[in-house]
Order: C-alpha cells, then structure tokens, then sequence
C-alpha cells in the first residue's frame, strides 16, 4: 500500500505543475499581446500630447523674450514631462507600469533620437523594449504572418497577434472565406477570381445552396424552399398551394422566398383566401355576406323576435346578440321579473356617512 501512495504522490504533483505551468504559458501569451496593445496606447498618447503641447510656452506674455523662450520650450524637458504626464490614466497599472519601468527611453528618444527616429511606436514598442513587431508579423521573433507580411491572410482575414511578439500567426477568416490561408470559399460563396495570392469569394444568389456565379441560373444545387425549373435556375416553391394546403382552416397561406407563413383569417370569416372581411371564404356565425364582405347580422331587427320573455329587450352585438331586462325588471330563473326596492336602513345609513360623526 505504502509503495502505491508514494508512486502516486510525485505523479499527482507532476500533472499539477503541468496544470500550472499551462495556465502561466497561455497567460504570458495573452499578456505578450497586451502589453503590445499598452505600447501602443502610450505612443498614441504621446503623440496626442505632443500635438496638444504645440501652442505652448513657459507661460505669461509675447515679447521677444518670451518668442525666443517658446522655440525652447519645443524642445525642453518641460515639455516632455507635460506630455509623458499625459500618457495613462491614472486606473490602469499596466500602463503605468509601463511608463515608469522605461522613463528613461522617453528622455532618450525626446533628446537624441527623435530627429533620426521619428516613428515613437517603432522606436520605442518595436525596436527598444521589444514588446511589438512590425505590421504582418507576429511572436518572439517577428515572424511573418500566415500569406506574408504585405498582405497577411491574402487580405481576407486575421493574423493572430499581428503587430504584437504574441501570437501564432494563424490566419482567423473573414466571412465568405476558409482554410489556413482564406483563399478557399464557404458553401453559398462562389469564387470570383483566385490565384496563389488573391481570391476573391461572393455570396450565391439567395437561392442556391451552392454556386458558380451570382444568379440563380448559376445554381449548382437548390435550397431548400426553391426548386429548379426546365429552364434549369432555382425558383421559389410556392408552398401555398400545396395539396394538402399547409395550413389550418381558419389561417391563410403567406408565400415568401424560400418559404412561407400561415396568418389567423379575419374573424368575420369561416376561412378565408387572404386578410380581411373581404376576402372569406364564407362568413362566420353571426355574419351575413353583403358587397363582397361579411357584415354583422342585426339579429333584433329580424322579422321573427329572438328575445321573447316578457319586459326582454333585445341588444345586438358583434356576431350575436342578448336579451335583457327591461328597466325595473331583474332576471331571475331566465325570466323578467319586477325588482323589489331596496329596503332602507335610514338610520344606520345616517350613522355611517356623517362626516362629522363623533371621533
Ligand atoms: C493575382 O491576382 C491579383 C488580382 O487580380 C493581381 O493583382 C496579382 O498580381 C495576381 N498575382 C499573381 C501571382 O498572378
């Protein structure tokens, strides 16, 4: 038993170094690309805060003292520290960080490299501490990106960790393309012009499955929802007149491309052939056709009455009508009778609606 546990013990502590080891090396990697984002923020920064310093001078007025002051302060340290001041919020550690570990290159380039070097991000992020690589290449060592570094991905995609010594140079596609080097296209897209380094991919007209040119003549294989006639393109199936129709009795049938719909008919109709009162197929209980529609039947002004208890008046409403009583009658047991009046309990009333009743 004993020999068991201790051969497991340095196994068990192996696979979670491995464990550990993994995360720190996918964390340095994503922090490989950001701290190259944080460069570039910085350069940015300083080169806003170079414009935004233009105007300035020590202060106070416009002599000529002052006019030979201010062509020293282009120049001065002042004015750098004004703009390295500038360079990151005060919340972000990383930038600041940043900043403070490498002041000095500031100072160096703002000195004596700037008139040789003025490309800050290049000099600073690229060149000096390292942290970014020039556009099209990626990782450690600034490797070209999948496709080169002119134009990575052949222009239809993502380098991973472009710019940044992150990064693995794969190529992330853009819509319309795949494979490593995004010159192949996805199905639906058909290929307009390619060779080793170009290709350009377009979408299949909207009835194709998959295509070799934009129309639905170009179609080598339908969609669902559209089928191919004699004159071999791919045209809408019109689902609407299915046999059996798709759908219920009281819905009419919406053909659209590719598909259809099935909407509630009018309620005035039993079925119908579009939206509407005029467009039943016959009208509903309650309902008459009159001019092409279906129209309310006033079943209180029929010849035959249809309320016919004594003191029942008849009122008629969409689709149907109800009796009711007339005034000082009451319904009981389904006939008229007189209402009996309330009997008043005058003094009990009195007591509880006095409003200046005792408190
Ligand atoms: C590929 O096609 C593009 C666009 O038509 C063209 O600019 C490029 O020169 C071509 N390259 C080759 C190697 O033929």
């Amino acid at each position: 038993m004993l020999t068991v546990v201790s051969e497991l013990r340095p196994l068990q502590l192996l696979s979670y170094l491995t464990v550990i080891l993994l995360f720190q090396l996918t964390d340095a990697k994503r922090d490989l690309k950001s701290a190259c984002l944080t460069c570039q923020q910085i350069t940015e920064n300083f080169n806003k805060g170079f414009e935004r310093t233009a105007k300035q001078n020590f202060g106070g007025g416009n002599t000529a003292w002052e006019e030979r002051k201010l062509s020293k302060y282009e120049t001065s340290e002042i004015r750098l520290v004004e703009i390295v001041e500038g360079l990151c919020d005060s919340s972000s550690f990383e930038c600041n960080h940043m900043v403070e570990e490498h002041e000095e290159h500031f100072e160096t380039w703002w000195f004596k490299r700037k008139t040789k070097h003025p490309d800050l991000h290049k000099w600073f992020c690229v060149e000096t501490i390292k942290v970014c690589c020039p556009k099209g290449t990626f990782g450690r060592d600034c490797s070209s990106c999948v496709g080169g570094s002119e134009r990575p991905c052949h222009g239809n995609g993502e380098c991973d960790g472009d710019g940044t010594r992150g990064g693995n140079g794969k190529c992330s596609c853009n819509h319309g393309y795949t494979g490593e080097f995004c010159l192949d296209c996805i199905e639906g897209h058909f290929s307009e012009a390619r060779n080793d380094t170009f290709s350009l991919c377009t979408e299949c007209h909207s009835s194709c499955k998959t295509c070799t040119g934009a129309t639905n003549r170009d179609c080598e294989e339908c969609k669902e929802g559209w089928e191919e006639t004699d004159q071999e393109a791919c045209v809408d199936v019109n689902e609407c007149s299915g046999d059996p129709p798709p759908c219920k009795e009281d819905q009419y049938c919406l053909n659209t491309d590719g598909s259809y719909s099935c909407k509630a008919c009018d309620k005035v109709c039993s079925g119908c052939t579009g939206p509407g009162a005029d467009q039943c197929q016959s009208c509903a209980g309650g309902y008459h056709e009159s001019e092409g529609t279906c129209k309310d039947v006033d079943e209180c002004s029929q010849p035959d009455p249809v309320c016919t208890e004594e003191h029942q008046k008849c009122i008629n409403t969409h689709g149907s009508y109800m009796c009711v009583c007339t005034g000082g009658y009451e319904e009981k047991d389904g006939k008229c009778v007189q209402t009996v009046p309330e009997e008043k309990d005058s003094e009990a009333s009195e007591a509880t609606s006095d409003p200046h009743g005792e408190l």
